[in-house]
């Protein structure tokens, strides 16, 4: 295995539905962890990006939340409907996407 230039983690922390923190899994961040998936076996990009499940980043508010390193940019709030958009700018163009990165007071 090839050591990837980005790794993705996004966020798939259950709670049950009465908890006060919320989960990201309750915010359909199984959904946008296929679609990252998805987006890896499109892109053939298995060399170059790794996505790995985790468990709580910390934020759970602004969930689903993703993290992504070298850069350390965590995105809050996002959708299935972002993923490609978040692939393809970032994890294969290198620029992170503003409109879906944390604010600070989060991260
Ligand atoms: S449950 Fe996802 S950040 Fe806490």
């Amino acid at each position: 295995m090839s050591r990837p230039q980005r790794h993705v983690f996004v966020c798939a922390q259950q709670r049950p539905p009465e908890h006060p923190r919320g989960s990201c899994a309750g915010k359909g961040g199984t959904a946008v962890l296929q679609a990252f998936w998805a987006e890896l076996q499109k892109h053939k990009a298995h060399d170059t990006i790794a996505v790995t499940y985790s468990g709580c980043l910390g934020p759970c508010d602004g969930g689903t939340n993703v993290l992504v390193y070298p850069e350390a940019v965590l995105y809050s709030g996002v959708t299935q409907d972002d993923v490609a958009e978040i692939f393809e700018r970032h994890l294969l163009g290198g620029e992170p996407l503003a409109r879906l990165v944390a604010p600070g007071e989060a991260w």
